[in-house]
């Protein structure tokens, strides 16, 4: 227990929260419902919904798993923005009540819980995942090097967690149930960017009329990534990429480059575990 010696700056507060409440199965329509929650300094809002849980409303349900901002499980619309509810701490909110919906743009499955499906799908339809040359499954899978500069051209795209906060705060999203969105376009520009992609058709995937074009350069996908993704700068590379061309593949397996060289210090990987 700290004490307020240990701890001067030490807040406590009564703050109250508004939450959507909505099940399909009993409700015609969403309601709010009001609960007083007592936070202290530090605490979350992924803390304070599990305090409601656990002292007034064991009703509630909420989806969350790692609570510390990786797993991307826990976003929620919080006093009208998309965020991570483990990653937001009550105070910082700076506000003596704090709204609660699930992320706009999904159905919502119950309370806070929404349907992140077409999240899902959209993003499995642009082939997130590196394409070798030749495609054969069966072909023993190889080492590629790449240089710190190859590695920069999409290290920040790879960072997404797949929370889908950006898919909510997109306003093309919202208007056209059938547009890509922010989160896949900025894997398609991942795996493009990556010297060790041969897709020959992931581009034509997002050149259409659904696709990156329709992205209007809002902004709002990148303000409200927790990761500093940036999937709107993402989407005008891309755009970039179907006009002038892509790269070409340049990586090489490892066990074909004379001499490659290795950081010093990194082991070796170990034993496959998994006969083939
Ligand atoms: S781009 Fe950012 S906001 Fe969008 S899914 Fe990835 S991590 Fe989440
Ligand atoms: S619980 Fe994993 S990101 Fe919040």
């Amino acid at each position: 227990m700290v004490t307020d010696k240990e701890f001067p700056d030490r807040k406590e507060k009564n703050i109250l929260f508004r939450v959507l409440r909505f099940d399909p199965e009993k409700d015609s329509a969403p309601r709010t419902q009001e609960y007083k929650v007592p936070v202290v300094t530090g605490m979350t809002v992924l803390e304070a919904l599990y305090y409601i849980k656990e002292h007034l409303d064991g009703s509630l349900a909420f989806r969350c798993s790692c609570r510390m901002g990786i797993c991307g499980s826990c976003g929620m619309f919080i006093n009208n923005m998309p965020r991570l509810a483990c990653h937001t701490q009550v105070f910082h909110l700076e506000t003596g009540t704090v709204e609660i919906k699930p992320l706009p743009n999904y159905d919502i499955i119950r309370d806070l819980v929404p349907d992140l499906t077409p999240l899902f799908e959209k993003h499995n339809s642009i082939k997130p995942y590196i394409i070798k040359e030749d495609e054969s499954l069966d072909k023993e899978p190889e080492e590629y090097l790449q240089s710190n500069e190859e590695l920069e051209e999409y290290l920040q795209f790879a960072y997404c967690l797949k929370c889908g906060l950006c898919m909510s705060a997109c306003p093309t999203v919202a208007s056209d149930k059938e547009f890509l969105g922010p989160q896949p376009l900025g894997q398609a520009y991942r795996y493009l960017a990556d010297n060790r992609d041969c897709s020959k058709d992931r581009k034509l995937l997002v050149d259409n009329a659904h696709g990156v074009w329709r992205c209007h350069m809002a902004g709002a996908c990148s303000e409200a990534c927790p990761k500093g993704v940036d999937p709107a700068m993402g989407a005008q590379l891309l755009k970039k990429k179907i006009i002038f061309g892509g790269r070409k593949k340049t990586a090489k397996p490892a066990g074909t480059q004379i001499n490659p060289e290795r950081k010093p210090n990194i082991s070796n990987a170990p034993e496959r575990t998994i006969n083939k």
